[in-house]
């Protein structure tokens, strides 16, 4: 008599993946979702519900994008990991996402120009790559968002931003030793005093946000990014304030617990590149250089509430220039998504809407179950329940 889970067809995306250390039971991610619900910037307890109804034993998922520093916010009520309160914040939820055996990486962000001066402190103007302002938008939930005119970080300011990332990367996991201050800078000092004084809210590791239009795309893409300094013109001077954060966490928390996310054909906020394909395979190739665990790369299609398009591009040079875990994103359902394992153009998939909406769904992918409908109206809602924790099990539907 054969062994029955022997005669199952194999679903590729619920296929074990050992990811650096972390042994995976699956390869569907729970991708990074701004939730809107951590009240003044701090985590709140009913995210430890939201987040520990998606764990899964050996499942492998991101937070929401999490502010470096008091200048990173650009959204109400998004979660921070630069003070005290917030850092304690994570902690329950990192403890119940751990206590159902998953891992969890905390997504570092700094929003840059797409903010206003009702976000930064004392009313001051958002940084940015540049000083070009973005025009308004209407976000989709018909929302306008009115964005101040930027201040162009200047060169001796980099390293500040920089060391940012550095300590939120270092909150997330660890207080660690002391660190040697070899900066003057004010601002440095005190937040260095802070992290060493931070007990760890214990995420297994960090993605920095290098997608979507925010402050480290902006130094990327040449339609953003005009500086005449280091960090500006060509790709190389582009990329160097990337590399100088990834270098900053690789060396504060190791390069096992680091993964990116980069978004090379996007140009959302207004932050297109004349030539993405050369962007993403350099970025592709050069971050795999520090070792770092995973590179994490939004698909270059589009999708409107009614259709999908596919667009000439591919991912597939990046993921072959890149040494580590390979993750890809947007627009992923079952099918496409087991057909990018199988043909070995990723690692894991990562799931956004089909993954809010539904808790359970690695349990729904593998017994090919019908999957709830998410409601757009209710992403960015600050309710602490509906449309956040209120997505229906499998059980409870059937
Ligand atoms: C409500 C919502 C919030 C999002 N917030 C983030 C975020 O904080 N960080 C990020 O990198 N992407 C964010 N995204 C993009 C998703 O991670 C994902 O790339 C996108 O939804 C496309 O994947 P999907 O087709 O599986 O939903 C967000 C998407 C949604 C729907």
């Amino acid at each position: 008599m054969g062994n029955t889970a022997e005669e199952k067809p194999q679903i590729p995306l619920l296929t074990p993946y050992q990811m650096g250390n972390f042994q995976l039971s699956h390869r569907v991610v729970l991708a990074p979702m701004t939730r809107q619900r951590s009240y003044n910037n701090v985590p709140q307890s009913h995210a430890v519900l939201y987040y520990s109804q998606r764990a899964s034993k050996g499942g492998f998922m991101l937070s929401e994008a999490t502010g470096v520093s008091d200048t990173a916010q650009g959204y109400p009520e998004t979660p921070g990991i630069w003070t005290k309160e917030q850092v304690e914040g994570w902690k329950p939820i990192v403890d119940a996402v751990h206590a159902k055996g998953a891992v969890f990486f905390c997504q570092i962000w700094h929003v840059g120009r797409v903010s206003n001066t009702g976000f930064q402190p004392n009313g001051q103007a958002p940084i940015s790559s540049t000083d070009k302002e973005l025009t308004i938008e209407t976000q989709p939930s018909g929302d306008v968002m009115q964005y101040s005119p930027p201040r162009r970080l200047t060169t001796e300011e980099i390293p500040q931003i920089v060391n940012d990332f550095r300590i939120a990367a270092r909150n997330a996991i660890e207080a660690g030793k002391p660190l040697v201050i070899v900066h003057t800078n004010l601002r440095l000092f005190y937040a260095n005093i802070l992290a060493n004084s931070l007990s760890s809210s214990g995420f297994d590791g960090i993605e920095v946000h290098g997608a979507h239009g925010y402050l480290i795309d902006q130094f990327l893409k040449d339609g953003v990014n005009d500086r005449t300094d280091q960090y500006g013109g060509s790709l190389e001077n582009r990329c160097r304030f990337a590399h100088e954060i990834v270098e900053a966490v690789t060396a504060e928390i190791g390069a096992e617990r680091v993964g990116i996310r980069l978004s090379p054909f996007a140009d959302y906020m207004e932050s297109g590149d004349s030539d993405p394909n050369t962007l993403g395979l350099h970025l592709a190739e050069t971050l795999s250089r520090y070792g770092i665990l995973y590179c994490h790369m939004v698909e270059p299609r589009m999708e409107t509430a009614d259709e999908k398009f596919e667009c000439p591009h591919s991912l597939v040079p990046m993921r072959r220039a890149f040494k580590g875990t390979f993750i890809v994103a947007s627009g992923y359902d079952r099918e496409d998504g087991n057909k990018a394992v199988e043909e070995d153009r990723a690692d894991l998939v990562a799931f956004g809407r089909l993954f809010l909406a539904n808790p359970d769904l690695p349990k729904r992918f593998e017994l090919n179950a019908p999957l709830n409908k998410y409601d757009r109206d209710t992403f960015y809602i600050p309710d602490p329940v509906v449309g956040y924790t209120d997505y229906p099990f499998l059980d409870e539907t059937t």
